[in-house]
């Protein structure tokens, strides 16, 4: 079978461990500040916070942004669970608006509408590692003094106009789990250009400790370790290379899958550059073929499809309760019964990508 991912782990992400086990310092020691360092240099920001996971990158941004009781922050139904569950860890109320069809990221045309007196972030997702449109994000933020934190774990370079995902909000939220573009087993870290935001994540990752035993507010342990942060250093020498392979096997996949009916390509809107975390492919409406019976297809055929994601989040019971309905986002919840992913992971061949295009044209009968 050929796996939807695959992480690259090189001789210098075995060496890079062995030295921190060696040395004997575990935990916050030089990997986490050599991570750090590399990170915000990478991303063009002032400030990068390891963590241990996207979703405390995005628990921890939020509370940096001050973000609690009684406020609403906006986001999208059409993403992974840990773009809300933070929000609801906060203690704040998710506010949600549909997602676009072509680009599956947040329709901003719907945000302004969304916006109440007690609105105080946007949470935009860069779906599949596409940059949502930040520059309207921003503007309308700007004009309601509100926070902008991406949710950028899919899109670890990925770019708009020229700038890194990262480094288009307030906050950057990376996740480094295993199946991402770089990644460290586990693992999470927030982008910055504010000195106090960037203190207080600091504070926060280790249950607001300023000194030792010095605790000033609520924390949590949201500590990278040091073997993490080996991984991830060698990983981010790397994620040049491993976007180009993306683009790389995007790029073939599109040219021989353009011409077949019942399918929709991925949609690169201008402005921005893809990352490929997900080769995304939507299952045309008038097609009556089932989705989930395309991806069992699929694996029959060795080829690990995968379905990101397969019900819009508001339908989830513990969401759904806040006062949501099927039928609110349409798009998301059309989009969560059309779309199936194909392997796209810098690890593949030429000879597996010629026996996904092969499943699909086989699966959709043509070719
Ligand atoms: C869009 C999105 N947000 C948040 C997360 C949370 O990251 P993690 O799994 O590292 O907590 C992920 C990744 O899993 C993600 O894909």
């Amino acid at each position: 079978m050929i796996g939807i991912a695959k992480p690259e782990i090189g001789e210098e992400e075995i060496s890079a461990v062995n030295a921190v086990l060696k040395s004997g310092i575990l935990a916050q020691g030089e990997k986490v500040a050599e991570l750090e360092k590399n990170f915000a240099e990478y991303c063009g920001t002032k400030h990068a916070v390891a963590v241990n996971s996207g979703t405390a990158a995005i628990h921890a941004a939020l509370f940096a942004a001050g973000v609690g009781q009684g406020d609403e922050v906006i986001t999208v139904p059409f993403s992974f669970i840990a773009t809300i569950n933070p929000i609801l860890m906060a203690g704040a109320t998710p506010v949600l608006i549909d997602v676009e069809t072509d680009s599956y990221n947040m329709d901003v045309s719907k945000l302004e509408a969304a916006i109440t007196p007690k609105t105080k972030a946007i949470i935009p997702v860069h779906l599949y590692g596409q940059p949502a449109d930040m520059e309207e994000v921003r503007r309308i933020a700007s004009v309601h003094n509100l926070i902008v934190i991406e949710d950028a774990c899919q899109a670890i370079a990925a770019e708009y106009k020229g700038g890194k995902a990262g480094s288009l909000g307030d906050f950057g939220c990376f996740s480094l789990y295993a199946t991402k573009n770089i990644m460290s087993g586990e693992g999470g870290v927030v982008t910055t250009n504010d000195d106090t935001f960037a203190a207080v994540m600091r504070r926060f990752r280790q249950h607001g400790m300023s000194a030792p035993y010095v605790y000033e507010e609520l924390g949590y342990n949201y500590r990278m370790t040091d073997l993490q942060a080996a991984i991830a250093v060698e990983q981010l020498k790397k994620v040049d290379a491993f976007t180009d392979r993306r683009r790389h096997n995007a790029a073939y996949l599109n040219e021989e899958l353009v011409d077949i009916p019942g399918i929709t390509l991925p949609v690169v809107k201008d402005d921005r550059t893809h990352v490929y975390h997900q080769y995304t492919l939507r299952l045309n409406d008038d097609v009556s073929l089932e989705r989930d019976a395309v991806v069992e297809s699929l694996r029959d055929k060795g080829v690990g499809a995968g379905v990101y994601y397969p019900r819009a989040l508001h339908t989830y019971p513990h969401i759904a309760k806040l006062g949501f309905s099927e039928g609110d986002y349409p798009v998301a919840e059309n989009s969560a019964s059309r779309v199936f992913s194909l392997p796209i992971h810098p690890a593949l061949s030429q000879n597996d990508l010629r026996t996904i295009v092969n499943a699909v044209k086989e699966m959709l009968n043509v070719g």
